[in-house]
């Protein structure tokens, strides 16, 4: 096997109710709001697909099925653009994941992303990787790429961090290391949404991972932790001393889809890195400003 190629498979948990977004959420899960004319969830593809992943498994609630349906082929679609406009076929044909490569998994309770990875467990069968489509990451090498080339160095379960300011640590899973090199850091603990003076760091874990199958036995545990649900971080810090665990500080801008702000702040750059709305968008930000 070609070592490069080893890691095929991607979760995306994306079940959470978008509690930060209703009531548009009530509708549209969040996954499915749009950057420009396409979906958050269609960039974490794009992200995964340029990493060489194969294997897309969605962990969704009964009531996000609109996720799925968003990469199946539209028939009644194509055939009206098939005679009526046949240059926008490509838009609505080029983001399809074949039936043999989406996997569907149901997370029937919010308990927790640690509960959501688990529930993918009757399709693992070697290291994987996980995409958090709310952070979106901007990068001319695909972050998750980056996090599977992190992984053939090291052979360990791999976590993006990502330095915060101190003020918005409490949002996230936070590092602790006892040595680093060049982007990498050695971890010997880990802390989900600690209070800024129980934060060892101000390295926060962003949503991507690259995580070897063990996590699974460390995950069916269910050890309940932060907020009362069973946390990804928890379940990851007990393997340090069997798997090893390593930070990556990726290359490339990350947005935090997850809040209106960032999700506005993600709109405003990538149109305004995208010749065709840039002018437009600087024009209207300064109309705006006056
Ligand atoms: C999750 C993880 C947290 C991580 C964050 C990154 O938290 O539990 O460790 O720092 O994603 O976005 P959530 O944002 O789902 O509360």
């Amino acid at each position: 096997m070609n070592s490069s190629n080893e890691i095929k498979t991607v979760v995306f948990p994306v079940a959470g109710i978008g509690s930060r977004f209703l009531p548009v959420t009530k509708m549209v899960p969040k996954e499915l709001l749009p950057i420009l004319n396409r979906p958050l969830i269609e960039y974490a593809i794009n992200e995964a697909k340029e990493a060489g992943i194969e294997k897309f498994i969605f962990v969704i609630s009964p009531e996000k099925k609109s996720i799925i349906n968003y990469f199946k082929k539209d028939e009644k679609l194509e055939s009206i653009l098939r005679k009526k406009n046949p240059a926008l076929l490509e838009q609505v044909a080029n983001n399809l994941i074949l039936d043999d490569s989406l996997i569907e998994v149901i997370q029937e309770e919010p308990l927790g992303l640690g509960h959501a990875i688990w529930c993918a467990r009757d399709f693992i069968d070697g290291p994987f990787a996980v995409i958090l489509p709310d952070d979106l990451i901007i990068s001319k090498v695909s972050c998750i790429k980056q996090m599977i080339d992190a992984y053939e160095e090291h052979k360990s379960n791999v976590i993006a961090v990502q330095e915060v300011d101190t003020i918005d640590i409490s949002k996230y899973g936070v590092i602790n290391y006892s040595k680093n090199s060049k982007n990498f850091y050695f971890i010997e603990d880990m802390v989900e949404k600690p209070s800024i003076e129980e934060a060892p760091s101000n390295l926060a874990i962003i949503g991507r991972y690259i995580l070897m199958p063990n996590i699974m036995n460390a995950l069916s545990t269910k050890k309940v932790g932060y907020g009362g649900e069973i946390q990804l971080t928890d379940a990851i810090k007990s393997t340090i001393n069997n798997d090893g665990v390593v930070g990556y500080k990726f290359e490339g801008n990350r947005y935090d889809c997850g809040n209106i702000v960032g999700a506005l702040e993600a709109q405003l750059s990538v149109a305004i890195n995208n010749s065709k709305y840039r002018d437009q968008v600087i024009k209207i930000i300064n109309k705006s400003l006056k």
